[in-house]
């Protein structure tokens, strides 16, 4: 192992520059400690194979850096960056400092960003705005941007021109080397920028602070390979590249030890985990047959992608078990012309083909989706496509979003003759089939008894508890606070658009995992 893999593994043996440098000392000293972030390089898929590095340790020289300091970390955009937030939660804490909900008490603010859509990355730009006048107050906090927006050079270009609030920038492939940045950036003037543009590692042995002791999520595999000529975030997470299955078995034994309730497996494409392994032939369905044999009662996953859903997988999770009937399953677009342009590289009739074979093997399944409306010169015609395809699947429910152009995509060089006006007509339309066809998949419910993991209290009313199915429905309903965290057996009392009432009936008594 060279140097620049030491440090990049979070090892270096060298002390950095002491004292006030200037951006210019210390690209002499590291060159990637001032490294921008470039899509175009991001964007390279090339034969090196993934480094797995396990032997990630705070260095003595930052050990008690948090020492009488608190750290605030704002999450935005998907479920991984939500467990990239626990993370560095658990570098922080490693590091000695100490968590806090507020603002006003942070000496360090991180803000996990989304690039996703246009809105999302605004959403990041009025919050810097809005911390302005604290870092005038108090010139001492430190604030820091990471995320997926880190990974775009625009973003980086407009924070150095217009945010000079910032106080350090890191991308997605290096949070592994929070203790150095903030090192930096308490000893640095300038701003410490240190985004890697490259096909990404896998790091394990992170420490985590997770949220919450019921559900946990288990990162199964990292970035994306299928370029969906939309998406920024195979620009922003790097290639593909799987988590050896041991690493992960044993992640969920010690969750199931400690008492997890749920787990939710992660990747932006699960259903390709295990593609990249030259030396095993280990696949998600092999995985999922391994995991469900762990005494856990509920085990998820997010996101399929419908390419790469195979038989195996689909067998396996008809054993049930611990493995939940509820899929998410995005499909974008019913139109087959659009999907085509969309690079998703199946059709409608292929979509509908596995929708059919997951419910000819599990007939109970609950199916959700993701659907972009208005991608560049879409037709009415299409997008009634997208329509009837919705009532065909009888999806129970759906993220669903306008076009938004990410610069560096190729949809972005896309012209486009859809007017604003139109794309968000036809937002409202799917909208209303969503609400209608979520309210029909509701009604059934009326008077059964279902299993509901208990999270805590109503976001609506805190003498109501709430929780979830296993289809994920959301369940409110009274019962004694000492059922927070059980699965807990509640008849359906109504039937709402997006969540069900209830009388508690009692908790479920431990139920064995795998026959
Ligand atoms: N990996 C997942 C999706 C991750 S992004 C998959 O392929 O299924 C979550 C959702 O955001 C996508 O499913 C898509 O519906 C939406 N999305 C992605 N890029 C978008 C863009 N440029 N504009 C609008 N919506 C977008
Ligand atoms: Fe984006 Fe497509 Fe990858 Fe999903 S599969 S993350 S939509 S490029
Ligand atoms: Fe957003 Fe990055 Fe997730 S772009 S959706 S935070 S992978």
């Amino acid at each position: 192992m060279n140097e620049e893999q030491r440090l990049q593994a979070g090892l270096a043996t060298e002390d950095a520059p002491s004292g006030k440098t200037t951006e210019k000392d210390y690209s002499k000293y590291f060159e990637s400690v001032y490294s921008a972030p470039s899509l175009k390089d991001a964007k390279k898929r090339g034969k090196k194979e993934v480094e797995y590095h396990d032997n990630f340790q705070i260095e003595q020289r930052f050990k008690g850096m948090g020492q009488g300091r608190k750290f605030y970390i704002r999450t935005y955009g998907c479920q991984m960056n939500e467990h990239d937030t626990e993370v560095m939660a658990g570098i922080f804490m490693a590091l000695g400092y100490e968590a806090t909900d507020t603002v006003k008490d942070a000496d360090v603010i991180l803000l996990n960003t989304c690039a996703i859509r246009e809105n999302a990355e605004n959403k990041v730009f009025g919050e810097l705005g809005h911390l302005k006048p604290l870092k005038l107050e108090r010139p001492d906090l430190l604030i820091g941007v990471c995320g997926c927006m880190s990974q775009e050079e625009s973003v980086v270009n407009k924070i150095l021109k217009t945010y000079d609030q910032v106080d350090m920038i890191f991308g997605t492939h290096n949070i592994h080397r929070l203790p150095h940045i903030l090192h930096e950036a308490y000893m640095s003037k300038e701003m410490v920028i240190e985004v890697w543009s490259k096909e990404g590692d896998v790091i394990e042995n992170l420490p985590k602070v997770r949220h919450g002791k019921i559900k946990a999520w288990v990162n199964i595999m990292y970035g994306c390979d299928k370029f969906c000529t939309y998406c920024i975030v195979p620009y922003t997470r790097g290639k593909e590249r799987s988590r050896r299955p041991e690493d992960i078995i044993q992640e969920v034994r010690q969750l199931a030890a400690e008492g997890y309730k749920e787990i939710t497996l992660l990747g932006q494409n699960v259903n390709a985990y295990g593609k990249d392994f030259d030396d095993i032939t280990y696949r998600l369905g092999d995985l999922m047959d391994d995991l469900r044999k762990i005494d856990i009662p509920r085990i998820r996953f997010t996101t399929s992608h419908p390419r790469d859903f195979d038989d195996h997988l689909i067998e396996v999770l008809a054993k049930g078990g611990n493995l939940v009937d509820h899929i998410h399953l995005p499909v974008q677009s019913g139109s087959s012309d659009m999907l085509k342009i969309m690079a998703r590289k199946y059709t409608r009739e292929s979509y509908l083909e596995l929708v059919n074979k997951i419910r000819t093997a599990i007939p109970t399944a609950s199916l959700t989706t993701d659907i972009i409306v208005g991608f560049p010169n879409e037709t009415d015609e299409q997008f009634e496509e997208t329509m009837s395809l919705y009532r065909e699947v009888g999806f129970d429910m759906a993220f669903t979003y306008i076009y938004s152009a990410r610069e560096g995509t190729p949809a972005a060089k896309m012209q486009d003759n859809v007017p604003m006006e139109v794309k968000k007509e036809r937002l409202q339309r799917l909208n209303k089939l969503v609400n209608d066809m979520s309210a029909e998949a509701m009604k059934p419910y009326k008077g059964q008894v279902v299993k509901v993991l208990v999270e805590g209290e109503s976001k609506k009313n805190p003498d109501v508890l709430a929780g979830y199915t296993e289809k994920s429905k959301l369940v409110n309903f009274r019962a004694p606070r000492s059922v927070i965290g059980e699965i807990v057996e509640v008849r359906i009392k109504e039937a709402k658009t997006w969540s069900l009432d209830g009388e508690f009936i009692g908790v479920v008594k431990e139920e064995k995992v795998m026959s």
